[in-house]
């Protein structure tokens, strides 16, 4: 597997440049550069908050997180309390809560059995233990940056690899739940060029165990064979919480430390079903187009050689040839194609969205291609897409003006305040109705309120007015004139073909693309509910162009018809048409849903498809704008190459 480089410091340091300005100071852009450490020198580790997992091939069943210092699970604290990490922006949204810890961790100084502390858990803390063991979730730690993992063997690349997070508890064939209160932490480290001063953390494995301890606690004491833990949910139960740490050296260098942590379960498929779909889509439109490149340029031949005839003879004959002329295809409705369609102001909102989505989505994931968003870099992707798509804003005004000018539009007014507030308003409204329930389920996954402010303040006070600003240059540019003039009265709709009707025509086309990403993703599903890193942005790459291409060709081509059928009503057909793929990628997060989560409860449930929902609901802006901008092209492109008197 051909692996990304990691950010160089240069890039590096163009990324903090571009997220000092909003983010202030507390947030930043960590664990780019190495840190070095002397034998003897404290490794911070670093506690997250604490996510449902799911073995490979087993049901997830809770999206529900907390917080490592949930006062239920009574881990034990560092002297002065614990307190926050910086993180970035992005990290923030994307749910890591990084917190100081009690474990000491002395660079290549070996121990083992290290007493913590000592907790009571009453009856109510164990039944919410347990019930999150029964759940399966899992501890995140980070020792100098690197995520404390559990090693894993996958069988068919005969290869291991680590796995982010180790367990809670487990559940034993007796269904006891045991619960681990003694930790076995790996930690690999690397000598900068034999140089014995200079070591560098390069993997960490944490072994969890679970010790019914009697009495007190020794270094000799964790080799002993001891019964396992169990909350007694009808009791009080004493836990002693205890650690060892092992330093093995490694050859590993630091440069590729993060390479065993990003394990492609089966790449060959993963690289077949790329391939393969790629190639049918390609075979699929080059056919595509060059039949309706052919038909076009018959229809063009035809159309101008009947208005030669006509201008030839205009004396005797000419209202038999206008007959023949004007009987069939889609230079009937010259007089109505450009006509402004129903709801113009709505239309150019979104679109202007789409525009912005669209310059965003793939400026992001250039940066990842260049390696910006490496996983060493938490939260980086996030912080990235909001950054992206506050600059972005400026796009949005001005294609959003510019569709609205050339529709005729007068209320300009409502167009340059609605372009950057309907769809990120829906968005933030949603955003924040899931974090409500988070909120109530005493999640970490709930944004903090101050991060909520921060995002407030960066939409009103950079994306806001760049989008006015886009939008006042987009009014002020000259009208994109329509290439043929629009009738007073507008042509009857002969009744269509089924296939052209509204619903099949928009179900038929919206497949296709849909078709290009179903591979890729899947794979991000699983990154994002199961909490595995992503990081295979040339696959993303490739699939986003398949995507961009399938969704103009079909689009444009359904607006071909459409307009043969004498149909000119194409501008929200062809949104509406494309944007359906989103419809699609939500009945696909249905049918994972029910086919790889099993979340009791209500709030998981609401979480899931609230979060599927605004996933879709993007995706939808998105797609539609590539099939509105793509077929306004090609509408405009051939009625100003036939000749209309
Ligand atoms: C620490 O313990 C591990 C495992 O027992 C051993 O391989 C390693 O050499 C020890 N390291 C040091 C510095 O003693």
């Amino acid at each position: 597997m051909q692996l990304r480089k990691y950010a160089p410091s240069g890039a590096a340091l163009v990324a903090s440049l571009l997220a000092a300005p909003q983010l202030a100071s507390a947030f930043y852009l960590p664990g780019v550069a190495p840190t070095s450490y002397k034998p003897g020198d404290l490794v911070p580790l670093y506690v997250n908050a604490i996510r449902p997992v799911a073995a490979p091939d087993a049901l997830l069943h809770s999206v529900v997180s907390y917080d490592y210092y949930h006062p239920l699970f009574q881990f034990c604290k560092p002297k002065d309390g614990p307190e926050s990490v910086g993180e970035s922006l992005g990290s923030i949204l994307f749910g890591d809560r990084i917190k100081t810890s009690p474990f000491e961790l002395k660079m290549k100084h070996n121990e083992t059995c290290k007493s913590l502390c000592e907790v009571t858990y009453q009856k109510g803390a164990s039944f919410f233990v347990n019930q999150r063991i029964k759940s399966g979730v899992a501890l995140n730690w980070l020792v100098d940056g690197l995520p404390a993992g559990q090693k894993i063997h996958d069988e068919l690349t005969d290869t291991d690899f680590y796995n982010p997070g180790f367990l809670l508890g487990q559940e034993t064939q007796h269904n006891q739940i045991m619960f681990n209160n003694h930790y076995n932490i790996f930690v690999e480290y690397h000598e900068v060029n034999g140089n014995r001063d200079q070591l560098r953390v390069v993997g960490v494995l944490v072994e969890p165990e679970s010790k019914k301890y009697n009495g007190i606690v020794g270094p000799d004491t964790c080799r002993q064979v001891m019964e396992p833990v169990v909350l007694d949910e009808n009791g009080e139960t004493k836990v002693q919480f205890t650690y060892s740490v092992y330093w093995l050296p490694s050859t590993t260098a630091w440069a590729t430390r993060w390479d065993k942590y990003l394990h492609v379960f089966d790449p060959k498929i993963h690289w077949f079903s790329l391939i393969n779909s790629a190639i049918i889509v390609v075979f699929l439109v080059l056919t595509v187009m060059s039949v309706l490149v052919r038909a076009l340029k018959k229809d063009i031949a035809r159309y101008n050689r009947l208005d030669q005839i006509s201008l030839d003879d205009l004396s005797g004959t000419s209202a038999l040839e206008d007959g023949v002329q004007e009987d069939s295809g889609w230079k009937l409705v010259h007089g109505d194609v450009f006509r402004t369609p129903s709801h113009p102001l709505l239309l150019s909102v979104f679109l202007g969205n789409g525009a912005q989505l669209f310059v965003m989505t793939g400026f992001t994931i250039v940066f990842a291609l260049l390696g910006f968003l490496s996983p060493s870099n938490r939260g980086s992707l996030g912080t990235i897409v909001v950054l992206l798509y506050t600059v972005l804003g400026f796009v949005g005004g001005y294609a959003s003006a510019r569709v609205y000018k050339s529709m005729q539009g007068e209320k300009w007014k409502l167009n340059i305040i609605l372009t950057p507030l309907l769809v990120p308003g829906i968005v933030f409204s949603t955003f924040f109705l899931l974090d409500l329930f988070l909120w109530a389920k005493q999640s970490s996954g709930a944004v903090p309120f101050t991060t909520m402010l921060v995002i407030i303040l960066i939409w009103f006070i950079i994306s806001v007015p760049l989008s006015c600003a886009g939008s006042w240059l987009g009014f002020r540019a000259p009208m994109i004139e329509a290439p043929v003039r629009t009738n007073q009265i507008p042509r009857q709709i002969p009744p269509t073909t089924t296939y052209l009707k509204p619903l099949p025509s928009m179900l038929l086309v919206g497949i296709l693309p849909f078709g290009a990403i179903f591979v890729e993703l899947y794979f991000i599903m699983s990154s994002i509910w199961f909490s595995k890193i992503y990081y295979m942005f040339g696959f993303l790459f490739l699939c986003y162009g398949l995507m961009i291409i399938t969704c103009a060709a079909v689009t444009v081509l359904m607006v071909y018809f459409l307009l043969c059928a004498e149909n000119y009503n194409w501008q929200w057909r062809a949104f509406l048409a494309a944007g359906t793929s989103a419809g699609y990628i939500f009945l696909n997060a249905l049918i994972y849903w029910v086919s790889k989560l099993s979340l009791g409860g209500l709030a998981g449930s609401v979480l899931y498809i609230g979060y599927s929902l605004l996933i879709s609901f993007l995706f939808f802006i998105l797609t539609g704008s590539i099939g509105f901008f793509s077929s306004w092209w090609f509408v405009r492109k051939i009625y100003s190459s036939i000749k209309i008197d």
